[in-house]
């Protein structure tokens, strides 16, 4: 027997899901079309990696992986943490490391969040209220520029690294000013001027939010980052540190005082509303950072690296000023930086166009990575290769 008031209702949702289907399918035609397109891509196994973020080695880490499937069998044998950390999700074993973080960290507390980008938007979103003013530097990653747009509070970005800017915006602010900036800038791979920026903060009473994802492993004794190992983090009143990067794993972790634990715990949405990381991911925490402690010899490679890299690329000038494992080749133009990451993954070479939007137009780049694993034989083909490219802008590459 036929209903009527099913049949109707399956006929409008017909006609609604056209409705989406045309939407989703015209706004990908109009990235196509505009050269814009994103594709999940794989086949690059086997090829050598400068592309991704495991600066230390530590994501393809056998040893690692069997520290962390001991500590995984030797504590809590559950697969997931069952909830939000506000409600079945927390454990004695989270907290436990959460305080080993805070020692790591040298902070008061420190509260772990599901990755580098639930921790921005958690800060950010949560701290600065209406009438209060967010000043970023206009490099910032995604994830703070998102955070302030989740906010109440105005919003100015300034100009990159440059502090006459930011005094400008800030004589504009008005309620709290945050400041936020990144050590290592994850595009341009450039470090942001601490110190000045830290004198700056204090003058006008501001607060600064420093983003160290692309520092945690790599600067600061046992990976702790560039405030610890600058002597400013005390002067830093937010710090985001995440695991997806250096350290081979996932998750990061806010640190600060008490207060801005106890402030994200309730009010962080982002926080709240989320189940917790599983323990297997915890574990991984605590083994990760003890490995970086008792594997100096990853920083003092991955730092040989970097510097035997800018020896041999002296005379490539198209380039963004960095001294750390990201490094950039600006080839202006979203086809010419295409074709030329095309060439070098041909050549057996992993490394990824960047392409605009994601960089401003006309700064397209191939993002470099470093790590401590690339052989020297690995770097030499590769340097080689970026100063006798065929002309850049040359389609029959
Ligand atoms: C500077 C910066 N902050 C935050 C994030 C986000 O971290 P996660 O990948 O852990 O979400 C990234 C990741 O690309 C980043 O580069």
């Amino acid at each position: 027997m036929k209903c009527g008031i099913c049949s109707k209702n399956q006929e409008e949702n017909k006609a609604m899901s056209k409705a989406v289907l045309n939407f989703l399918e015209n706004q990908i035609a109009g990235q196509r079309n505009s050269g814009l397109i994103r594709n999940l891509k794989t086949g690059f196994e086997g090829s050598i990696d400068f592309a991704s973020n495991d600066y230390l080695g530590l994501a393809r880490s056998i040893e690692l992986f069997e520290q962390i499937n001991e500590e995984v069998l030797s504590t809590a044998k559950r697969n997931g943490s069952t909830g939000s950390r506000l409600l079945t999700g927390n454990s004695s074993y989270t907290e436990q490391t959460e305080n080993f973080l805070a020692e790591i960290f040298q902070a008061e507390s420190a509260l772990i969040f599901n990755s580098g980008y639930s921790a921005n938007l958690s800060v950010l979103s949560s701290i600065p209220q209406k009438d209060d003013t967010i000043i970023y530097d206009e490099h910032s990653h995604a994830s703070i520029k998102d955070g302030a747009r989740l906010s109440l509070a105005k919003r100015f970005a300034f100009r990159h690294n440059n502090l006459d800017d930011l005094e400008l915006k800030i004589k504009k602010s008005t309620g709290r000013v945050y400041i936020i900036v990144e050590s290592i800038y994850s595009m341009d791979g450039d470090e942001c001027p601490l110190e000045d920026l830290c004198d700056l903060a204090e003058k006008y009473d501001a607060c600064i939010v420093l983003d160290e994802a692309h520092s945690t492993g790599v600067m600061g004794e046992n990976g702790n980052g560039m405030a610890i190992e600058r002597n400013l983090h005390k002067k830093v009143f937010v710090r985001i540190y995440t695991f997806g990067k250096a350290m081979g794993i996932h998750g990061a972790v806010v640190v600060g005082t008490n207060s801005l634990r106890d402030y994200l715990i309730n009010f962080a949405r982002p926080f709240i509303y989320t189940t917790a990381l599983s323990p297997h991911s915890i574990a991984s925490v605590r083994c990760a950072f003890n490995y970086v402690t008792l594997n100096k010899n990853l920083q003092i490679n991955l730092k040989h690296n970097i510097e035997k890299f800018l020896s041999a690329t002296v005379q490539i000038k198209n380039r963004t000023p960095s001294k750390s494992a990201i490094q950039t080749l600006i080839v202006p133009g979203n086809d010419n930086v295409r074709i030329v990451a095309k060439y070098l993954n041909e050549k057996g070479f992993d490394v990824r166009p960047i392409l605009s939007p994601t960089v401003p137009k006309g700064l397209e780049r191939l993002r470099i990575s470093l790590h401590a694993f690339n052989s020297t034989s690995e770097i030499e083909k590769f340097t080689s290769l970026l100063s006798n490219l065929p002309v850049v802008v040359n389609s029959d590459l």
